[in-house]
């Protein structure tokens, strides 16, 4: 189904199933455990041996011996991979670093050596008795001192050199140096790990020259491919399965190192091979959100009004990674006749930098709406006043493309009202409340909502049941309940006659799950499957397609009405259709919003602070299941709690490497860090995003909340601190005197 004019009145606007609550229909596998883990799929292939990975102990050079002797020797010990045993893999699409095989060392960590043994604990054990040597080649590990000469990044006009990666309108300089009022300002964003639940984990099971993998990923096609790739099979012969998922965060996007030495080991100790990575080896071994360093200047006339924005961004990366594109939001954001943004990249021998919950956007505007708090104060202006009045209904760089819906100055409003922003004094470091001084603070969320070609097959079988098969993944973002409602809702039946079955590479392709793009491409490919579907079974009963309706387990054309188990008789029906995208994408632009208020209160002693009320009011499209969206949000708003305050991964940079690997000390916030979280969407429908309407929402969540806690400790304390997470020592110096 091609989608290229906006859609009309159509099956999901009734509004039966869509648009409900109903809790996840995977709910109660994952909580009674039986919703199982890739590692736990003991199941799916007999006599299957455990993988141990070793991990390189240099971050650059290459290694010259490997020892195994003693290791093949250790009980139990079935095989040892080496990295010396295998030529240097080609890398997936996606991939910047090697995975496996080959001498070089680009990272810490790079896997380097799998142990098969018949147990996970004689595989670790005979991993510590392997050899290891290396040449070890200087590195660049430390941001700061390569960022001043870091080049610019982006595609260079023919003959125009590096000043035409600067991406200008209007003049900038100029109108810079007349504003009225300008802030010049630089804010730190540091590296950050994914943590997620479920550690990267893989089983692989060999049949001939075919390949079957049960992972964790998010992205199944992907994963097909550049496995395929990486390991010089045709991508027909590769299987990835992966149907329960504990979490991604961007960091299951790609293939990693667990897949490839499952594979690899599963070929040489010729039966199926399981590897976990153990948690500590996961900040070095796969990617991680790159560090910043972002300039943000703004330049506005005495009445608020910006004439002048720049926000230029630092990050660094492996030779041939990608930047951190923090600008971006910046570009879409406010009004403003003159603009700049830029990327530099510096290349530094960590590990990968990729993406990572809301790449982008979260750093970026945890810099811009620091700023903007900055020049609201300069301007003597409310936060949300400032805001408002630099609001825009087109894309600023191109003012012939409008929002396809921006209700920003709407999530700004009704949050000061519910939040109750008009008490709020705005003087900053005037509230106590016994030895805790109190702020709150706002900041403006926007994530971009992304196209992306969805497919699904869909079964109507002869109980009247529908079967929805896609290769579509569920990293706990309840994409089972949604895709199961789209279909209910589409078809006619209740929620309890939708099977649903994803993560499989055999289904068709579906835009799988990232950038929260997730849901609405992925629920609009099962709407097309869904409505060829209506139209065969239109077609077998000899009905007029134009005049049926689905309702009750039936269709209906005037005064026949067929249930949809005789529709289907004993084959049943079967139909395979996605969404495929035109040039709305194009001639709009389609973004989500937030308003995003916390209120913190700060130690008056210590610096310690606490988050006491977090709320994001949302403008993200139709909302398919409020009660999974509001999830995704209330998760998105921790992980933004953590980038403010707790999380941090500290480069040793002599080294390189990442030292704190694990959960004690890379600290991840919960739910119950944080006692009250309230999440209102706003009653929208966008009619240009999809035939759902909808639009992502799980990572607008995260886009803007670092800065509204930054905001609200300046409010409490009058500290403002652009140097994140915003641990005590930072907040401590500047604490008020106490009388
Ligand atoms: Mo998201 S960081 O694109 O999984």
């Amino acid at each position: 189904m091609k989608f290229d004019v906006p859609a009309t009145t159509n099956p999901i606007d009734q509004l039966k199933v869509v648009g409900k609550s109903p809790d996840r229909i995977d709910g109660k596998l994952k909580t009674t455990g039986t919703a199982p883990y890739a590692y736990e799929r003991h199941d799916v292939a007999p006599n299957q041996a455990y993988g141990y990975l070793l991990g390189s102990a240099i971050a650059k050079g290459t290694v010259t011996r490997i020892d195994v002797d003693k290791a093949k020797a250790a009980p139990g010990v079935v095989t040892i991979v080496s990295t010396l045993d295998v030529p240097k893999l080609p890398l997936g699409m996606r991939n910047i670093a090697q995975l496996f095989g080959g001498a070089e060392v680009m990272h810490y960590h790079q896997a380097i050596a799998l142990v098969v043994a018949e147990t996970f604990e004689q595989a670790r054990s005979a991993a510590s008795l392997i050899r290891v040597e290396y040449s070890r080649a200087p590195g660049k590990f430390d941001l700061a001192a390569e960022a001043p000469s870091a080049p610019l990044t982006g595609p260079a006009a023919p003959g125009g050199g590096d000043a035409s990666r600067i991406n200008r309108v209007g003049d900038f300089d100029g109108a810079f140096a007349a504003a009225a009022v300008k802030l010049d300002a630089q804010y730190t964003t540091p590296d950050q790990s994914h943590m997620m639940m479920e550690p990267h984990a893989s089983i692989a099971a060999w049949e001939g020259d075919k390949l079957t993998v049960w992972t964790s990923n998010q992205m199944i096609n992907w994963a097909k491919q550049d496995l395929a790739k990486t390991l010089g099979l045709p991508p027909e012969n590769v299987r990835i399965i992966s149907p329960y998922i504990g979490g991604g965060f961007g960091g299951k996007l790609f293939l990693r190192a667990d897949v490839v030495a499952a594979a690899l080991g599963a070929k040489a100790a010729k039966r199926p091979v399981k590897v976990a990575l153990p948690r500590p080896m996961i900040p070095n071994n796969t990617t991680h959100r790159p560090a910043t360093i972002q300039r943000i200047r703004i330049g506005a006339d005495a009445d608020g009004r910006i004439t002048a924005i720049a926000h230029e961004s630092t990050s660094g990366n492996l030779p041939q990674g990608r930047p951190e594109t923090a600008p971006s939001q910046t570009k879409l954001l406010y009004a403003g006749a003159n603009r700049l943004t830029a990327l530099r990249l510096a290349v530094l021998d960590l590990p990968e930098g990729n993406a990572m919950r809301a790449p982008g956007e979260a750093p970026g505007l945890m810099a811009l709406e620091i700023a903007m708090d900055e020049m609201a104060e300069k301007l003597g202006l409310d936060p949300i006043e400032f805001r408002v009045r630099n609001d825009t209904q087109v894309d600023p760089e191109k003012p012939e493309r409008p929002f396809s819906q921006r209700q920003l100055i709407e999530c700004l409003r009704q949050g000061a009202e519910r939040f109750g922003w008009s008490q709020r004094n705005p003087k900053p470091a005037q509230t106590r409340d016994g030895d805790w001084l109190v702020g709150i603070g706002v900041a403006a969320g926007f994530r971009n909502n992304v196209l992306m070609k969805s497919a699904a097959r869909v079964r109507l079988g002869k109980d009247g049941g529908v079967t929805v098969e896609t290769d579509m993944t569920d990293i706990g973002t309840g994409s089972y309940t949604i895709i199961a409602q789209t279909a209910a809702e589409v078809m006619g039946v209740p929620l309890e006659k939708v099977t649903v079955s994803l993560g499989d590479s055999s289904f068709p392709t579906s835009s799988g799950s990232g950038g929260q793009w997730g849901a609405n491409n992925s629920t609009a490919g099962v709407y097309a499957a869904c409505m060829k579907l209506r139209e065969m079974i239109a077609q077998k009963l000899g009905l007029d397609p134009a005049n049926l309706e689905f309702a009750d387990g039936a269709v209906r054309a005037g005064e026949r009405r067929v249930s949809l188990a005789e529709a289907a008789g004993e084959a049943g029906l079967s139909a395979e259709d996605g969404i495929e995208y035109g040039e709305l994408g194009k001639k709009y632009q389609q973004s989500t919003f937030a308003g995003h208020f916390v209120e913190v209160a700060v130690h008056s002693f210590t610096g310690e602070t606490r988050i006491r009320r977090m709320l994001a009011v949302c403008a993200a499209g139709r909302i398919l299941n409020p009660k999974t969206a509001r999830s995704q949000v209330i998760g998105a708003m921790t992980m933004g709690a953590g980038a403010a305050l707790t999380e941090e991964l500290a480069v040793d940079k002599r080294q390189g490497f990442f030292v704190n690997h694990d959960l004690a000390g890379y600290e991840v916030p919960v739910h119950a860090d944080i006692p009250h979280q309230e999440v209102i969407f706003l009653d929208e429908a966008d009619p240009i995003s999809s035939p759902m309407k909808a639009k992502g929402v799980g990572e607008l969540g995260i886009c803007g909340v670092g800065a509204a806690i930054a905001n609200a400790i300046h409010h409490a304390t009058g500290v403002r601190v652009r140097d994140y997470p915003i641990t005590v020592d930072k907040v401590l110096n500047g604490l008020p005197e106490l009388v």
